[in-house]
């Protein structure tokens, strides 16, 4: 199975150019999923066809669903919200108001990523595109299979000891409900499918980010940081797509707003270089309806498959040189003054302006004290020192449990 996952600056055109992938894929003959995870759905509008919280069949080999939170809530979360809203309940929150906060926001990113896990575990699609919300939402969904990893795990710890003490002394005679064991095994279920999604989302055979954006300044500006935020979440950026461009045109106000163009998409060759650009014109007509999506689909495309590949490099590496185990994450545009690195014995958190991640280090970097850090051509270099005294040697895996207490800073030398 393929994910690809389109994401911009809002308004750049990632819904038109989620459908006309997801059109063309499927009439090249790929069973394709089009989903939207964007609460503000447009994708229906788009497609000129109405869309809801369930699957809908579009035409052959083409389906489409907008996630719906209630729809979700309903199907998906059935024991765990009953459990939060009885519990809220028994604090003296009213009926109505203790249902309303059992949706927490998230609940829809992660409603958005089982079905990602669904697909790929049931095999029924070759190709799911992911229409998402602007940058900043989506990248709060990419980061959550690695966040809700750490949460769930403890709640899933703090409910079963709760449990455990409780059923053995007071719990009889408590207000408070305690959580039941369908509870816990609920809590367990989306922990471990979290994990799963992590491992889809971060192999690069498998799920790629689009980004899509306009040649305009300010666009580009929040495209550069989306592409570093998604390398430190690990997930592989394969391919720009420039919409909205102008067409060729020589008349005297549109030959400057051209030749302003052309600057921008200097910069954008510049700073993205080697990536893939892909491109398309600003249309004359409204984009709405299969026909003009299918026109979309040539300009970005031509005749070649809208599924390929365009990269599989995995932003995060870890490797032996000179008898130092490294390990090297991909950082564009990032300085490292905007960079902050904290070692505890098993993870290293790296932070990059407001994001923050969590990478649990592999056994075999442990036990190894880092020696420096340093940027590399846009990529950040963390030393370590050479083999511990149990003669241990670095090696290429990666993940495991995550904590982040008692960290230390790493020093750079850079
Ligand atoms: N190449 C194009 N030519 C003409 N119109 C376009 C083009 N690309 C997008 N549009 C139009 O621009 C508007 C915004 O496009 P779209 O909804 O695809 O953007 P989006 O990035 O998904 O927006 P949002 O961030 O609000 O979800 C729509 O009206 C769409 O029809
Ligand atoms: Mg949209």
């Amino acid at each position: 199975m393929r994910v690809i996952i389109y994401t911009g600056k809002g308004g750049v055109g990632k819904t038109s150019v989620a459908a006309a992938t997801a059109l063309r894929s499927a009439r090249m003959g790929h069973k394709t999923i089009v989903m939207s995870t964007d609460a503000a759905h447009s994708l229906a509008d788009s497609l000129e066809i109405p869309l809801s919280g369930d699957i809908r069949h579009i035409e052959e080999n083409l389906d489409a669903i907008e996630v719906d939170v209630v729809h979700e809530l309903e199907t998906r979360w059935n024991e765990v919200q009953k459990y939060v809203s009885d519990f809220l309940q028994s604090q003296g929150l009213g009926e109505v108001n203790a249902k309303e906060m059992t949706v927490w926001p998230g609940m829809e990113l992660m409603s958005a990523l089982f079905y990602v896990w669904d697909f790929y575990d049931a095999k029924k699609y070759d190709v799911v595109i992911l229409d998402t919300a602007p940058t900043a939402e989506t990248l709060r969904l990419l980061s959550f299979p690695e966040m809700s990893d750490w949460y769930f795990d403890k709640l899933y710890k703090i409910f079963r000891n709760a449990l455990k003490l409780a059923r053995a002394t007071v719990g009889k005679f408590m207000k408070t409900p305690l959580p039941s064991n369908e509870v816990l095994k609920d809590i367990e279920k989306i922990r471990d499918r979290m994990r799963s999604v992590k491992e889809i989302l971060t192999n690069p055979s498998v799920t790629s980010v689009r980004l899509v954006v306009n040649p305009e300044r300010m666009v580009i500006n929040e495209t550069k940081r989306a592409f570093t935020y998604l390398c430190l979440y690990n997930l592989t950026v394969e391919c720009l797509v420039v919409n909205r461009l102008m067409p060729q045109c020589s008349d005297g106000y549109f030959k400057e707003k051209l030749s302003e163009q052309d600057c921008y998409m200097g910069i954008i060759n510049e700073s993205f270089s080697p990536l893939t650009i892909l491109t398309a014109t600003q249309m004359p007509t409204e984009l709405v309806g299969k026909k003009s999506l299918e026109s979309l689909a040539d300009m970005i495309f031509g005749k070649t498959d809208p599924t390929v590949v365009y990269s599989v490099e995995k932003p995060m590496d870890i490797y032996e040189e000179n008898g130092s185990s490294i390990l090297s994450l991909k950082l564009p545009f990032s300085a490292k003054e905007e960079v902050e690195l904290y070692k505890t014995e098993d993870t290293l958190i790296v932070q990059v302006g407001h994001y923050k991640r969590s990478v649990s280090l592999p056994y075999s970097l442990i036990h190894k004290d880092t020696k420096k850090a340093e940027f590399k051509d846009g990529r950040l270099l963390i030393v370590f020192k050479g083999d511990d005294q149990d003669g241990r040697k670095g090696g290429q895996d990666e993940g495991r449990g995550e904590e982040d207490e008692g960290s230390a800073p790493v020093e750079g030398d850079d």
